[in-house]
């Protein structure tokens, strides 16, 4: 009988990837299924995620209960970032661990299978140009990595450390296989790397010089490609060749992540982020003059070091202009190996949680405001997704969630439907015949 596997993926959509990676791996190289449940495995993953501390925290009670709950010969690995940041620390903490493996070297996940207690957290590791196996989650949309690691160096930011110097994926690499993808029924290819409009600063070996906004080309002009999407660009690095491009390629979709982090140029001066808070509001208002229907999102940290009542208004400022469609917000998490977690004006749990009360709180006011707007008009909405009550769910061209009655005839086509009913997590729509 074939061995089986159960990965737990925690985090961002580069461990979603990842984890695709290591199961295309394990299935076509080692002939390993997918188990149903973790208590069926041979094999459970971690894959982690070391951007803030709670989830860190949480690591090792989970690993206990996978521990209780696993076959007696099933072997545990902790992947990913909190595997890169801790290393051999989480054998010592949780003997019952049989790998650790790092982000940046899921690659090496066969070899780690079969060695002992291997530790393989080599943030050097170049991984860009590794072919690993093809198997994709989705039938409908193709996550292709552009870039590994990142340069930036916010100083709040543990993922630099967890995943180290950025290299980008050679450009023929990334558009054979979306060529690839889209054969095989991918309308949507969406391309990750911490920051991709930073795309082609540096390749391993030779390479030809390449943007980010040339990259969007070549991978628009891809016979069956009808949706680009990408995360995360910098606010940085919105230039104005970059935002035309945006705007024009009908096939970019209309919807832009701006992780804007604060609002105070004080504050972003702090975190090292390289934009004013003007630069961010003139790049939004620009964009919301060149592209009708977009949608922003945005990353959003409050009770950052030193942030004060005042800076804390240029952020809720930012928030009233720019009327984000979307926002992930958090109270800063002081991190190891991050500058920030050294600056002696730490700001206070209590007021840190006051502050994002207030800031979630008048954002989801503006999503009622905004999503009346919504009702009665018609989108072409991509189907991906079967729902239970004979529903199927897909998202607009600027990233909204619609569910509508269907069956699986839909999945896999771009279809007109008017918005019927809408909430702040979505809507519910009837597909136009
Ligand atoms: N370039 C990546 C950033 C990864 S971290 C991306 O945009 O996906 C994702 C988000 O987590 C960041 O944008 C930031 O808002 C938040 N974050 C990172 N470090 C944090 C910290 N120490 N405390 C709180 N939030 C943090
Ligand atoms: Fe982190 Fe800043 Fe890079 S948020 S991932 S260091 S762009």
């Amino acid at each position: 009988m074939a061995k089986k596997f159960f990965i737990e993926t925690l985090g961002c959509a580069m461990n979603v990837r990842d984890s695709e990676h290591m199961m295309a791996e394990l299935v076509i190289k080692e002939g390993y299924e997918e188990a149903s449940s973790a208590s069926e495995a041979d094999l459970i993953i971690i894959n982690t995620c070391s951007v803030r501390e709670k989830p860190v925290n949480k690591l090792f009670s989970e690993i206990g209960q996978f521990a209780k709950i696993k076959k007696p010969e099933a072997k545990i690995g902790v992947c990913g970032c909190t595997a890169s940041h801790l290393g051999e620390e989480i054998i010592k903490r949780a003997p019952v661990v049989d790998f650790v493996l790092g982000a940046r070297n899921v690659s090496k996940i066969r070899d780690v299978l079969n060695r002992p207690k291997a530790v393989e957290v080599d943030i050097e590791y170049d991984e860009s140009r590794y072919a690993f196996g093809e198997l994709r989650t989705s039938l409908y949309k193709a996550y292709i990595n552009i870039s590994i690691g990142c340069d930036k160096q916010c100083s709040f930011c543990i993922v630099p450390h967890t995943r180290g110097e950025e290299i980008s994926i050679p450009a023929e690499l990334i558009v054979k296989e979306a060529v690839k993808a889209a054969k095989s029924g991918a309308k949507e290819i969406f391309l990750l790397g911490q920051n991709v409009n930073n795309y082609g600063r540096r390749f391993s070996g030779e390479h030809p010089k390449m943007g980010f906004t040339q990259l969007l080309r070549e991978v628009s002009e891809i016979e069956g490609v009808e949706r680009i999407r990408f995360t995360s660009p910098h606010p940085l690095h919105m230039d104005d060749e970059f935002l035309e491009e945006f705007a024009k390629n009908p096939k970019i979709c209309k919807s832009m992540h701006m992780p804007l982090q604060s609002g105070s140029t004080k504050i972003l001066k702090a975190m090292k982020r390289g934009y004013s808070k003007e630069w961010f509001l003139e790049r939004a208002a620009k964009l919301r003059e060149m592209v009708p229907d977009l949608s922003i999102s945005t990353d959003i940290i409050v009770g950052f070091p030193g942030e004060s009542d005042e800076d804390f208004e240029d952020t809720m400022e930012v928030l009233e202009s720019v009327r984000f469609e979307q926002v992930f917000s958090f109270k800063y998490s002081p991190r190891p190996l991050t500058p920030a977690k050294d600056y002696d004006n730490q700001v206070p749990q209590d007021v840190a949680s006051e502050r994002l009360a207030r800031l979630q709180a008048r954002h989801n006011e503006m999503l009622d405001e905004m999503k009346s707007d919504r009702l009665g008009r018609v989108y072409e909405v991509y189907f991906e997704e079967l729902k239970p009550g004979g529903m199927v769910a897909g998202r607009t061209d600027n990233n909204w969630l619609v569910q509508a009655k269907g069956s699986e005839e839909l999945l896999g086509k771009i279809v007109p439907v008017e918005i019927v009913e809408t909430s702040r997590l979505g809507s519910v729509g009837r597909v136009v015949a």
